[in-house]
């Protein structure tokens, strides 16, 4: 699918990619009946059409290899040059987030797990406090990547092009790992199974950190997977390809899941708006 076609047909298409309606290359064809759950979303798209509402946007498909801007570039995120600056300025609760997070990294740590890791916003706070940590990086998106290499060609950073979710991450590999809001499109299943993953990369005593949207109850988690499978059948998605459509969990569980993969003392430690920070120990 090309970024600015529109998508008509009488379903409330949904699913929408921050970077596009940055760009305003996003094309709203009618009203349909979708709650993003950002609020900032929610806010700039009010503001590109002058009006408040409920929108029908794009589908985007998303997927290592198969995006539509070249390989792995299934994200969307090829116009990274407005994205640190979109992140930091208009996701609600990134920018504190980001510094949160840092605080959070044990002053300990020699390695350290990025998953999703975009343009390095997250390391940059990290390594403000710990310049001396060794990163390796996870991302789908090459140009997000390439983006993170030239800000930080001074550091100890090893960088995988690849998805998360299915690539090997180790065993006792790492002193700690964090996410920055990247999970917030996966079901519980895929995120036990990361999770696990995770548990056996992480050295004992070692630390996860995860910050993204969270649900505040079960109505508002139950709402957006219901409003993902109608949009399945509706819209005929393949299963086993990724959509971008935000599906936070809520906070409870993603304690339980991360519990159920083997972490110990699993908290929230932080929260602003919907962006919650998790605490869980290996
Ligand atoms: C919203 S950005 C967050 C980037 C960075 N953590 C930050 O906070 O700025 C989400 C990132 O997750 C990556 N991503 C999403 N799903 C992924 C997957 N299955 N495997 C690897 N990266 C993924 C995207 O390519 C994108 O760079």
């Amino acid at each position: 699918m090309e970024r600015d076609r529109v998508l008509t047909g009488g379903a409330n298409f949904c699913i929408l990619d921050t970077v596009s309606v940055c760009e305003s290359r996003l094309k709203v064809v009618s009203a349909g009946n979708l709650r993003f759950f950002s609020r900032s979303l929610q806010s700039i798209l009010e503001k590109k059409l002058g009006r408040a509402g409920t929108f029908t946007a794009l589908v985007l498909k998303l997927r290592p290899g198969g995006g539509q801007h070249g390989k792995n570039d299934g994200f969307l995120y090829s116009q990274v040059d407005i994205y640190d600056d979109h992140m930091i300025h208009e996701v609600e609760g990134c920018r504190e987030g980001y510094l949160k997070m840092a605080e959070l990294v044990p002053e300990k740590t020699k390695t350290l797990l990025d998953l999703g890791c975009g343009t390095g916003l997250e390391l940059e706070a990290i390594w403000t406090r710990n310049p001396g940590i060794a990163v390796t990086g996870i991302d789908l998106t090459s140009a997000m990547l390439e983006r993170l290499k030239k800000k930080y060609s001074d550091r100890d950073v090893t960088l995988i092009e690849a998805d998360y979710m299915a690539c090997e991450l180790g065993t006792e590999r790492y002193d700690a790992a964090v996410s920055f809001q990247t999970l917030h499109h996966f079901t519980h299943e895929e995120k036990l199974g990361l999770y696990e993953k995770l548990w056996r990369a992480l050295k004992a005593g070692g630390c996860y950190i995860e910050c993204d949207y969270m649900a505040e109850t079960q109505e508002q988690e139950d709402y957006f997977f219901a409003e993902k499978r109608r949009l399945e059948e509706e819209l005929k998605l393949v299963k086993g390809e990724y959509y971008h459509f935000d599906m936070p969990c809520t906070m409870d569980n993603q304690k339980r899941l991360l519990r159920q993969a083997g972490f110990t003392e699993v908290e929230v430690v932080w929260r602003q708006e919907n962006t919650t920070i998790l605490y869980a120990n290996r």
